[in-house]
């Protein structure tokens, strides 16, 4: 029997704990389902992972897909291993399963909150980790042949944030399945402030626990505080703006980029900016990192809107850059920008 729910009340499947009603909710658990589910389905439509980056702007959304197909497979070679993981699978506990068999690659990943099928999606990254370094390859379902298609690291086009499934391939398919390409032999990656800390010979187990404990140090728990963690993206930033930036503020954060731009930290902007711990209608802009807005007691997505365009105003006015959504917004006609 397929699981679908009429007038759903989203509450638990976004991690701001938005009450936003869905007119129907499905949960394929596999791909025989899923093909069954495509033909009832009709635009618009939303793939809703765990909701740890997506803000429901209105009441109400569109019809949501949230594909809940389980499982994890390993194949070995001699240096390397191959763990596959189905989109339903749990990011943190893959990363854990991961660290604990001695498999090497994930663990500056550990503790971001989501599933494995949308981290592809936004090419998820941390203490100097992206997941595109990791992947091998990622088994798309599209909707049209109903047939899965395999698309390799570089065919996934991903960038800081970006892939293919922003683009292209959004709403035309769902990833189903993702393959890592991981290492038996331990080189710790502890380039991160904060890693750095660590003994040069840390264990692929230390990493994870002082990532872990870095997070839950910087980043409120969307559990006891809801939030979709960095709101918006670090800016990058053409070389003249950066220069006569950096005169002003010599203490800035800047990290250098390819073709003569650099990444700004746009958590120091809204610090920077006086924003950080700002609260209105029960929403605000968190005390420790300023890149998250967090909410308190509201219900309604739109208080977040409009904290989000009044945060993006103030930096635009004292810097002349203007921060873009990190987080994916969902009204009631599908996906919605800032
Ligand atoms: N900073 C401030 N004030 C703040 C926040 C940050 O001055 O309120 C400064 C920090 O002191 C540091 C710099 O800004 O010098 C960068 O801060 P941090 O290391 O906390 O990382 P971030 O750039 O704010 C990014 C990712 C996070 C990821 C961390 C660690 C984005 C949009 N965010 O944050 O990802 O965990 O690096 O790698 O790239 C997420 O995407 O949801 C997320 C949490």
């Amino acid at each position: 029997m397929i699981k679908m729910q009429r007038q759903f009340i989203l509450t638990q499947h976004n991690s701001f704990a938005f009450p936003a009603v869905c007119p129907a909710f499905y949960q394929p658990s596999s791909l025989q389902e899923l093909d069954i589910i495509i033909d009832e389905l009709s635009p618009p439509f939303y793939i809703l992972g765990e909701g740890s980056n997506t803000l429901f702007t209105e009441p109400s959304t569109t019809t949501i897909l949230h594909p809940i197909l389980k499982g994890i497979a390993v194949e070995e070679d001699n240096d390397c291993v191959f763990v596959t993981a189905k989109c339903g699978e749990n990011w943190h506990q893959l990363v854990s399963f991961c660290v604990e068999n001695g498999y090497y690659g994930l663990e500056n990943l550990a503790l971001i909150p989501g599933s494995v099928g949308a981290a592809p999606v936004q090419n998820i990254g941390a203490y100097g980790t992206e997941l595109s370094s990791v992947i091998e390859s990622v088994q798309w379902y599209e909707f049209k042949t109903k047939k899965l298609i395999k698309l390799d690291r570089n065919a996934c086009q991903f960038s800081y944030r970006d892939s293919i499934f922003k683009h292209s391939l959004a709403d035309k398919g769902v990833i189903v399945e993702v393959t890592f390409k991981l290492s038996k032999l331990w080189q710790a990656n502890l380039s991160y402030q904060g890693l750095d800390l660590l003994a040069k010979n840390a264990t692929a187990m230390d990493v994870f626990q002082q990532v872990i404990a870095i997070r839950q140090a910087k980043l409120p728990d969307p559990l006891s505080l809801p939030n979709a963690g960095s709101f918006f993206k670090n800016p990058i930033v053409d070389n003249a703006l950066f220069k006569v930036l950096i005169k002003l503020y010599p203490e800035m954060p800047s990290y250098p980029q390819a073709n003569e731009k650099v990444k700004l930290a746009a958590g120091w902007l809204i610090e920077k900016a006086g924003m950080k711990g700002f609260t209105v209608n029960e929403v605000g802009v968190d005390k420790n990192q300023a890149l998250v807005l967090v909410n308190y007691a509201s219900k309604k997505g739109q208080d977040i809107v409009k904290l989000a365009h009044y945060v993006q105003k103030v930096v635009q006015e004292k810097f002349d850059i203007v921060l873009e959504p990190e987080v994916r917004m969902l009204s009631s006609n599908g996906l919605t920008q800032l």
